[in-house]
């Protein structure tokens, strides 16, 4: 079913020009601020492993998270997602503070050891049943659930036996997608099948900085075709059970910048943007591998996985596209004068997650930087979401992560005061209104994350959270951002902030 378009909240309402936000203290007279349209959503997003805790009930078994981090070395601190927010008990609240906050709706990743504890075979009625209670709850307070059906958490007897660069692991996701899409299909519409492949495929398979740590470009490589098979798959699953289904996936674009404007530095780009970007966006939106890519892994493998029809499999029609940023990408032909890879915002370790891109230099992009050392640069998110409306005007888009880590702390009175926070999203948010008012159909926004949470390789030292979680005590607070955040979710105007 395609997705309803967004209508103009009010004709008189112009469209945003495409410069930044006006300020709210604008004289009478001028323009009034930019305001999104009724109906474009207004999110947060989190995923299961970082929020859920609850490791050991209702069934649920290991994934290659809960391995990854039970090896010593791989995660800050030995920090682990068996706890993490404890949002499987506390969903209720979540939903509520959702609801104070204005949230009309919230993206959350549905955990496949919990709901199909060893990646085969039938379903645990009690971990579908967590999802159909929290989605319930969500519809009841008026938030419009949308799932996510992959953030990472693979099953752990999936991965001992191959993983995503075997095949089976496709097919095995298309079963499972099959399971959350007959029990949940009733009452959730919004379905993405992937969260961020690239990090799946290349952190996990190439530079092993995340799950399940392995470092060899070929499998890399075989996991990226897997994961582009399994969420063809599960997009022709999905259609046949649930007819209302608006199905996408979430890619992390990188949004590329050549160091210089050489030849060269423009190739390194066109080399990144190969196996970081159109791996993906080739096969599912167009239906074939980029040659360029074929050609530049053509010393690591002959693609000979793909078989014959895969393409086609994988290009399913969506209707939507998720788009995840955070910050852009530098990059130069040669490592001279680069960051540590640890340093780029992409993983680092010292395997290279670029197979057939592994001499390409990464340096810090200007601007001030939050707590992950990633530079503020609104300019990206523009970049990425008005060319892909170039490349598929049809295809309506949605940014399903955008956020920032900074170092909050709760302060005397027990508020939390995050102006950088705000900066940053009202910044990328300005930016999501001039690609719209360039051209892009953008229906929906989510924050990254509703929680402060288990940040992967960081553990719990990195908060992108809009409410700050003691970790200690579990008690939430909601940061300045969060209030401010929902003052533009309630009004659809973008007001800047409040300064001090
Ligand atoms: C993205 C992940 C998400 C979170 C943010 C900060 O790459 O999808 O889970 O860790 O980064």
């Amino acid at each position: 079913m395609p997705l309803p378009p967004v209508t103009p909240s009010s004709p008189s309402t112009p469209a945003s020009p495409s410069g930044p936000a006006t300020p709210s203290t604008a004289l009478p007279g001028a323009t009034p601020p930019p305001r999104f349209p009724a109906g474009f959503l207004w999110g947060a997003a989190t995923s299961a492993y970082q929020v859920e805790g609850a490791a050991a009930e209702g069934g649920r078994t290991a994934s290659i998270w809960d391995t990854f981090c039970d090896t010593p070395g791989k995660v800050f601190g030995g920090h682990t997602g068996t706890v993490a927010v404890d949002h499987y008990h506390r969903f209720r609240e979540d939903v509520r503070l959702m609801a104070e906050l204005g949230l009309t709706a919230y993206r959350f990743s549905v955990s496949w050891p919990r709901v199909q504890p060893t990646g085969r075979g039938p379903a645990a009625r009690q971990g579908l049943d967590f999802y159909r209670r929290l989605t319930d709850e969500l519809l009841t307070a008026g938030i419009t659930p949308v799932a996510t059906l992959y953030h990472w958490d693979l099953p752990q007897e999936l991965e001992s036996a191959g993983g995503w660069p075997e095949r089976t692991t496709a097919e095995r996701f298309a079963d499972y997608a099959a399971l959350v899409g007959e029990a949940l299909g009733d009452r959730l519409h919004h379905w993405t099948t992937l969260n961020e492949p690239w990090c799946s495929a290349f952190l996990g398979y190439g530079s092993g900085v995340h799950a399940p740590g392995r470092t060899d470009p070929v499998a890399a490589l075989r996991a990226a075709h897997h994961l582009n098979l399994g969420h063809g798959l599960a997009v022709t699953a999905l259609r046949g059970l649930v007819p209302a289904a608006q199905l996408s996936v979430s890619l992390n674009l990188h949004a590329l910048r050549p160091l210089s404007p050489s030849a060269a530095d423009r190739d390194a780009v066109r080399r990144i943007d190969a196996v970081g970007n159109r791996v993906f966006l080739g096969p599912m939106l167009e239906g074939a591998y980029p040659e360029d890519l074929l050609a530049d892994t053509a010393h690591l493998t002959d693609w000979a996985f793909v078989r014959a029809g895969d393409p086609k499999e994988i290009q399913q029609p969506l209707d939507w596209l998720g788009v995840n940023y955070y910050t852009p990408t530098v990059v130069s032909a040669t490592a001279e004068g680069a960051v540590p890879a640890r340093e780029d915002g992409h993983g680092g370790g010292t395997d290279s997650p670029w197979p057939g891109a592994d001499r390409v230099g990464f340096h810090p992009a200007p601007g001030e930087r939050t707590a992950m050392g990633w530079a503020v640069d609104p300019t990206g998110l523009h970049q990425l979401l008005t060319g892909l409306a170039r490349r598929h005007p049809d295809l309506p888009l949605m940014v399903t992560e955008n956020g920032a880590s900074y170092e909050d702390e709760v302060g005397e009175d027990g508020t939390v005061d995050d102006p950088e926070r705000t900066a940053y999203l009202h910044a990328h948010l300005a930016a999501v209104r001039r690609a719209a008012a360039d051209g892009a159909d953008l229906r929906g926004y989510f924050a990254w994350s509703l929680l402060d949470n288990f940040e992967w390789a960081y553990g719990y030292a990195k908060r992108f959270g809009l409410v700050h979680v003691d970790f200690a005590t579990q008690a939430r607070t909601p940061k300045s951002s969060a209030r401010w955040y929902a003052r533009v979710a309630r009004t659809g105007e973008l007001r800047p902030p409040v300064g001090p």
